[in-house]
This record gives structure tokens, sequence and C-alpha cells, in this order.
């Protein structure tokens, strides 16, 4: 009997409905080749039947997700709902949920030709970031004082459990042993000026460290981890950071990875339900044009299937990605490579 995997499908607003029909049909044939299973359901949380309906992601859902053994979401953001509710409603609520309490993304250049910075090559780019999924600045508390008036106050509260923090440190150094390339982790905080949080961390950091001989450690500060993405981002092998700043170093790796088109991200619980989403967001203004990257969803799914213990298959889709991205392709932007959405999800089947 083949394994059989029960995929929950999201695909979501604008382009995520195209790059997720690419996504499916390389782990389609994955599964035929490497002899797996997929059942495939598909749920339709959206802005679009947010905008019809007023419906976001529910308890009910949430219990129903738990039944399967992964999630597959395309992007889900609408122009015309009123920033915050899609992403407190659908994307921070499974996340949150779900207890997907890491957001691994890998930062990895498939071809010199698309990194810009200059005299990088794909030894140089290719690192992982471990972004904390659960708390810090995400976890939405704090207040206003005195609103609407002159002497408004406006807090927001970067939110840090020692338990928190460790279970995300810990998943940072085994996984840092697991990818055994350079055995390097380095902690992205600012211990200079955030002394609470980043101190938790430190400590916590360290302590745990010496439970990992064989790990190097490193820190340094979000503001130099920025500089030393575009300066010497071979420095790098696993980074471990809060939420707030594993967001935004992660749209710095996207770019130095190539763009948007080829970034690609797991929300992980290790016990429970994971979530695999390209990192970019829904693209309205190339909605249904059948022109936007579907490789970061592409890879994104490759992700899903190691996570779940497809190892060959997942590794097979990074090759032919690769092969297709080097060979065929003549940018990774959306309107500009060349082939069409569904051509390029063609290639990557063909060279699997
Ligand atoms: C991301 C996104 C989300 C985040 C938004 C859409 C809430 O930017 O996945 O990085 O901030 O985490
Ligand atoms: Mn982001």
């Amino acid at each position: 009997m083949p394994n059989t995997y029960k995929i929950a499908v999201i695909p979501g607003d604008g382009t995520g409905p195209e790059v997720i029909r690419e996504g499916l049909k390389v782990i389609d044939t994955a599964a035929k080749k490497f002899g797996f299973k997929c059942d495939v359901k598909n749920f339709d949380f959206s802005g679009a039947r947010y905008l019809k309906t007023g419906k976001l992601v529910d308890d009910n859902d949430i219990e129903e997700l738990k039944k399967f053994s992964a999630i597959y979401l395309g992007a889900v953001g609408d122009p015309n709902v009123r920033p915050g509710i899609l992403e407190a409603g659908v994307l921070l609520k499974l996340r949150f949920t779900l207890d997907e309490y890491i957001n691994l993304r890998p930062v990895k250049l498939y071809s010199p030709d698309y990194c810009p910075l200059k005299g990088k090559s794909p030894e140089d780019v290719d690192f992982v970031v471990v972004r904390e999924n659960s708390e810090g600045l995400y976890k939405g508390m704090g207040e206003f004082r005195n609103k609407g008036t002159r002497e408004e106050v406006a807090v927001q509260i970067s939110y840090n459990t020692r338990k928190g923090v460790e279970r995300c440190l810990r998943y940072a150094f085994e996984f840092t042993r697991k990818r055994n390339r350079r055995k390097k982790l380095t902690l992205c905080g600012k211990t200079n000026v955030l002394t609470y949080a980043w101190d938790l961390w430190e400590r916590a950091f360290y302590e745990i460290a010496k439970e990992y001989p064989d790990i190097t450690t490193d820190y340094a500060h979000v503001d130099a981890t920025a500089m030393w993405f575009v300066k010497n981002p071979e420095w790098f092998d696993v980074i471990v950071t809060d939420n707030m700043f594993g967001d935004i170093i992660t749209d710095l790796g996207a770019m130095i990875q190539g763009g948007m088109g080829i970034a690609a991200g797991g929300n992980i619980n290790p016990q429970g339900v994971s979530m695999f989403e390209p990192i970019g967001g829904s693209a309205p203004k190339y909605t249904g044009q059948n022109v936007i990257n579907p490789l970061a969803a592409i890879c994104a799914g490759g992700m899903m299937l190691e996570t779940l213990g497809e190892v060959e298959a997942s590794k097979a889709i990074e090759d032919a990605v690769i092969k297709v991205v080097q060979t065929k392709l003549k940018s990774l932007a959306a309107g500009k490579m060349g082939f069409s959405t569904s051509q390029v999800g063609d290639l990557v089947v063909e060279n699997l």
C-alpha cells in the first residue's frame, strides 16, 4: 500500500489559485513517480469569501484542518479588505491555532544570473532562517491610551515566553545539526536596545548551546544582519530570530535568492499540522493572466513533501526547479520568464 497523505489546499486570492494549480501538478507527478498518494481537499478561505459572507477561519475549520497531514496555501489578500482583517482572521489564525511555531524560510540562490549582489554565486547564498512564528510583536498585545486625542499613546508589546523561545531555539539547533552544512547557528536579535526580550533570547540561546557542542554559535544584531545579507551572505548557515525580525529579513533574503517568485516557506508544528506557502502575496495586478512565477509555490510543495517524509521526491522537485531556472527561464519575475505560469509548471514536470 502506498503512503497516502491528506492535503488541505487553500488556493486563496489573486494569483494564489494559479500557483497552487502548478504546485499540485508537480506534486501529482512526483506522487506517481515516487509511489505515494495525495488526497486533496479544497478550502475556500479567502478575502473573496470574506467579502461575500463575512466569514474568516473559525474554530470548526481548525478542528477540520487538524485531521489533515499538511496544508498547502496559495495566498490570502484582497485589496478591497482593510489591512489587518485577513491577516489576523486567516493567516495568523491558522499559524497560531495550529501552533505552527516555526516559520522555516530557506534562502537559496539557484542561479548566479538571478542574484542582485555583484559577484555572489549559489555557494554564497545558501542559508535558512528559522523564524519564531507564534509570539513576539505578532501576539497582538497592546493598547491605545487616550485614543484620538493629542495625548494618544499606542502600545504594542513583544511577548516572549521562556517556553516559546526555547522550543524555537531547540528546533534551530536540531535543524542546524541535521542540515549538516557549516553547522553554524546565528542568533539574530537586538540585545543592545530591546534589553528585556533579547536578554531572554540570548540567555536561552547560550544555555541550550551547551547541549550542542558540535554547533558553532554566533550572534548578530538585526540591522547588521541586513547589512551582511548584502555584503557577505556566505557567512550564514542557519539563522534563528523572532517573529518580527524574521518577517523583515526574509523579504530581504527572498530578494538575494532571486525574488518573490522563488521564495518558499513552511509554517511548522513538529508535532502537528504544518502549512506550506510561497512567501509572496496574492499579487492582484497579475491575477488571471497566467504570468505569475509558480516556482515559489512549487518549492513550498517540495518542502511539504520533505516534511511528510517523501525526501526523495522533495529532492527531485528541487533538482527539477534548479534545472528549469538554470536552463530555461529568462527571468524569475512575473511576466518576464519567457514562459507562462502553466508552462513553467510543465517544465518542472518534464524535468522531474
Ligand atoms: C509573511 C507575511 C505575513 C507576516 C503577513 C501577511 C501577516 O508578511 O508571511 O511574511 O507578516 O508574517
Ligand atoms: Mn512577510
